[in-house]
This record gives structure tokens, sequence and C-alpha cells, in this order.
């Protein structure tokens, strides 16, 4: 039960989203409040906009964020802006790194390097990307995904090839064809695990994920990204309280 627009927002929904306007105050400066406090909604754009960043840029979209769907080729864009509604809209990549005061990076996890190369300072002056990108052995090639897990595995891994930027993986595991259905699902929500180093970065990802209707939970630092990945006991739907009792098990 997602929200059309900004203002048909229940007023629980509103004092979550001026929270996250505060939040990103806090990390971000006077002027990115500015700029989001009007609608007390942010600017969120995606890297990549094929089927999880089309699907999430879509639940941010409907909740009343302004997106940005990027991707080489945003004239392919048109139907899922079109479907995503009034506060989205298309763009190259380097359009959303002007755009977004968030970024959700969903792109196969080869393609990092070099947007980090073309955009990394511009993204670590973010106060949050969301890393949704894998390393995955079928796509990428085995000997790849052994070497992004020799280098710290791929939260770490992306925050290096970002500059340093303030990276949340989140989103990894869940398949994209679900994420509407279960978002804001009645009783207990399902839970995204999260990892992440930044707490000012955590606590922004916390609220943007309570308002597209999930519950986070922070599994770890970077460091335990590597379990953010499908094949893992993480992978898949789960309560928060099954992903803490999954957590209790890992090394
Ligand atoms: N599919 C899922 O259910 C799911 C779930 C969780 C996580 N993930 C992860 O999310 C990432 C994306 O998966 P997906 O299934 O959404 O893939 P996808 O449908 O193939 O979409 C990939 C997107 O990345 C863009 N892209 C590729 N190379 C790029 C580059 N160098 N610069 C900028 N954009 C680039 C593509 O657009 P252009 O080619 O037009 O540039 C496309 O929009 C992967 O790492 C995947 O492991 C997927």
């Amino acid at each position: 039960m997602t929200n059309a627009s900004p203002f048909s927002t229940s007023r629980r929904d509103f004092i979550e989203l001026l929270a996250v306007g505060l939040t990103l105050a806090s990390v971000a400066g006077p002027r990115a409040f500015a700029q989001t406090s009007a609608l007390s909604a942010l600017k969120i754009a995606t890297i990549g906009a094929g089927r999880e960043g089309g699907a999430l840029g879509t639940l941010f979209a409907k909740r009343g964020h302004s997106v940005l769907f990027s991707s080489r080729h945003p004239e392919g864009l048109k139907d899922l802006v079109a479907a995503a509604g009034p506060t989205a809209r298309a763009g190259t990549v380097a359009e959303a790194v002007a755009f977004g005061e968030v970024i959700i990076l969903a792109v196969p996890y080869t393609a990092v390097e070099g947007i980090g190369r073309e955009f990394g300072s511009a993204l670590a002056a973010k106060p949050l990307i969301i890393d949704v990108s894998n390393p995955i052995p079928a796509r990428d090639g085995r000997d790849f995904v052994d070497r992004i897990k020799s280098e710290g595995g791929p939260g770490v891994v992306t925050a290096k090839l970002l500059n340093g930027a303030r990276v949340v993986r989140g989103f990894n595991a869940i398949h994209y064809a679900s994420l509407e259905e279960i978002s804001h699902r009645q009783g207990e929500r399902i839970g995204i695990p999260i990892a992440g180093d930044d707490p000012a970065a955590i606590d922004l990802a916390n609220r943007l994920i309570r308002g597209i209707g999930f519950e986070p939970v922070l599994i770890g630092g970077l460091a335990k990204g590597g379990y953010l990945v499908p094949g893992t006991p993480l992978s898949g739907e789960h309560t928060a309280a099954e992903i803490r009792r999954i957590v209790a098990t890992l090394g």
C-alpha cells in the first residue's frame, strides 16, 4: 500500500519524511535541507534502472520522493518513468550524480569501478549511497568474485572504488519482482538486512527503508557486506526477527 504523492501521505508518513529531511540536513548541511524541506521529500537517483534499480526507484517515487532513473541509455526508460508516476524522470548517469541527494547503485558489479573512476569524488560527497550491486559468479566470473572477496568483500570494495563514499549495502538479495507486493506488509514487516560504517548514512538508510514499508536490520559494518549477496542464509524474504536469528549464527 504505497502513496501516489507526497500530498496523500498520512501524518505518520509525513513525520517520517520530515525526519529524513532533518537527518539529511545534519549530514549534508543547511543547503541540502533547504532543497528538501519544501516537499519533505528527497531527491533520489538510481545508477542502473534495470530490474532492481527500476523496482526500488519506483517504490521511492510512489512514496513521494523525486526520483531520477539513469542508465547509459535513458531514452529506453520511458515506460519505467510512466509507471513510477509524476515524481519520476529519466536521465544520464552524469545527471543522476548531479541530481541525487541519495544514490541507489544497482548495476552489474563489474561496472562499479568505472563509475567510481568517473564520478567517485562527486559520489563521495553524498550523505548516502545504497549499494544494491552484487558480484555474481555466473555473470561476472569466478575470478572477479574471488578478487572482490580477497579485497574485503563488496561493501568495503564499493566504498573504496567510490573514493570513500558513505555506502550502506541493502536490498542485495531480495527479488525485484516481489518488492512492491511485499512492501508495507500487514503484521510483521519484511526485514532488509543492511551493512554500513557511517552512522549518519545508516540512520538515513533506516528512515528511507521504513518509509517504503520494510524494517531495516543492521547486521554490522561494511566488512559484513559479503553476507548480503544472493545465496547466503540472509537472502530472500525474512522478518526482522528472523534476520537477527540468522545473523547470530554467522561468523
Ligand atoms: N534482479 C534482482 O532481483 C536483484 C536483486 C538484488 C540485487 N540485484 C543486483 O542489482 C544489480 C543490478 O541487477 P539488475 O537485475 O537490476 O540488472 P539489470 O536488469 O541488467 O540492470 C542493470 C542496469 O545497470 C545499468 N548499467 C550497466 N552497466 C552500467 C554502467 N557501466 N554504467 C551505468 N549503468 C550501467 C544498465 O543500464 P544500461 O545498460 O542501459 O546502461 C541497467 O539499467 C546487480 O548487481 C544485481 O546483482 C539484483
